[in-house]
């Protein structure tokens, strides 16, 4: 396989373009050298590189691609919506439809309001709860985005010193470790916000944090950024059972368009009346028509129900796969049948492995960032497929 134009490219790209591109996930060094680099289209779970090269995909646009990638049903509909235009001087109809829509899928959408980025809506949670509860704090597990109550947690230059005081990394699962931090911070804290990743919550543990965050008016948040049109009825909360103050879509909601929807309780997002939260692209009729046709279709191919029976299949294959070559004790997978990844147990060598399952994955034509993200275009074929690389990748392991 030959990554010719790909590396011509990113030698252009690293000229003009700070850390090449625009999220370290996509970053060449994310990747063994002999990878592709660019991508120069792709279609259902597949995608061709600027070398023409042909590759499977786990990763899915980092996450935005529940149905795959260029739908042929949401495309018509986008492509409709051209011709009708796609930001105007009033608010477009579509977002009454699309709030409409996600009022009725999401328990805890009451009220929404539309942005392009996850970060965003992230950053106007936070600012919300605190309008709300007159409180300052920020408690958090998981990732959220480049915004400053955030980003300092990943990378500290650039951010004022006093902001860190007031944003909390927390455990996902541990009432207790909360409970004692609110108790540290006199109950001045405004929100709990949970990233809902790879661990399972304990048993009853969120129903618990709800009402203990009611009981001191905290604001609970759940971040569905890679939950939400991926779970059985749509979302995390409606799955669990539990339905918080907030919550946070965007990724998979519009399929590979630009869309964000922060929705919750009606009275915490009143506070929009009193908080700044404006934004000129928030009303884009192409990523409305997106997410409403995403919606239509997810339910007419029962899409969720396609990637969490493939998932299943998966995850079993691949426990299979990792007795065979005697990594049981060593690996385990960890998530949700619609998105879950290797788990090393203890091992200080983690990159060191991902990489060479990577290498092998990459030679068998398939892009895996340690992530199975499964969308409705992945069939059994390209599970099969894949399995057949990871037996030979696990099996290098052990050489
Ligand atoms: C859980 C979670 N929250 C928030 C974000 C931030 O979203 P964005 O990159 O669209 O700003 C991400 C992005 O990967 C995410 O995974």
């Amino acid at each position: 396989m030959k990554f010719k134009n790909s590396k011509k490219i990113l030698k252009k790209g690293l000229k003009f373009i700070p850390e090449q591109t625009m999220t370290f996930a996509k970053r060449a060094d994310q990747y063994p050298l002999l990878s592709p680099n660019y991508i120069k289209s792709a279609k259902g779970c597949e995608f061709i590189d600027v070398d023409g090269n042909k590759f499977i995909d786990y990763t899915m646009g980092l996450g935005t691609s529940v149905l795959g990638y260029n739908d042929s049903f949401v495309n018509k509909k986008v492509h409709d919506q051209i011709d009708e235009g796609t930001l105007f001087s009033l608010p477009s109809v579509l977002e009454v439809k699309m709030a409409e829509e996600l009022n009725k899928l999401i328990p805890s959408a009451q009220s929404i309001r539309f942005y392009k980025n996850g970060a965003d809506i992230c950053s106007l949670a936070v600012r919300l709860a605190r309008s709300y509860t007159k409180k300052k704090h920020v408690l958090f597990s998981g990732y959220h985005g480049h915004h400053e109550w955030y980003s300092f947690t990943l990378r500290d230059s650039g951010n004022i010193q006093e902001m860190k005081n007031y944003s909390h990394k927390i455990p996902f699962n541990s009432f207790s470790e909360i409970k004692s931090k609110v108790e540290e911070l006199k109950n001045d804290v405004s929100i709990i916000i949970l990233e809902i990743d790879f661990f399972r919550p304990k048993k009853g543990y969120l129903n618990k944090l709800k009402k203990y965050c009611t009981k001191n008016n905290i604001v609970l948040a759940f971040d569905e950024m890679w939950t939400g049109f991926r779970f059985p009825g749509f979302s995390f909360q409606k799955y669990i059972k539990v339905t918080p103050n907030i919550s946070l879509f965007s990724k998979g909601i519009s399929n590979g368009y630009t869309l964000a929807a922060i929705v919750g309780d009606k009275k915490i997002l009143n506070e929009f009346n009193n908080i700044w939260g404006y934004t000129t692209f928030g009303s884009d009729a192409l990523s409305l028509k997106a997410g409403l046709s995403t919606i239509q279709r997810i339910k007419k191919v029962s899409a969720i129900d396609h990637i969490w029976k493939l998932g299943n299949y998966m995850i079993d294959k691949l426990k299979v796969l990792l007795r065979k070559n005697n990594l049981q004790n060593q690996i385990k997978i960890i998530g949700y049948p619609c998105r879950f990844k290797l788990h090393f147990i203890e091992n200080k060598n983690e990159t060191k492995i991902i990489y060479k399952i990577k290498e092998t994955l990459i030679k068998n034509n398939i892009l895996w960032n340690n992530m199975f993200v499964i969308s409705y275009s992945h069939k059994k074929y390209h599970i099969k497929k894949t399995l057949k690389a990871f037996d030979e990748s696990f099996n290098k392991l052990n050489q």
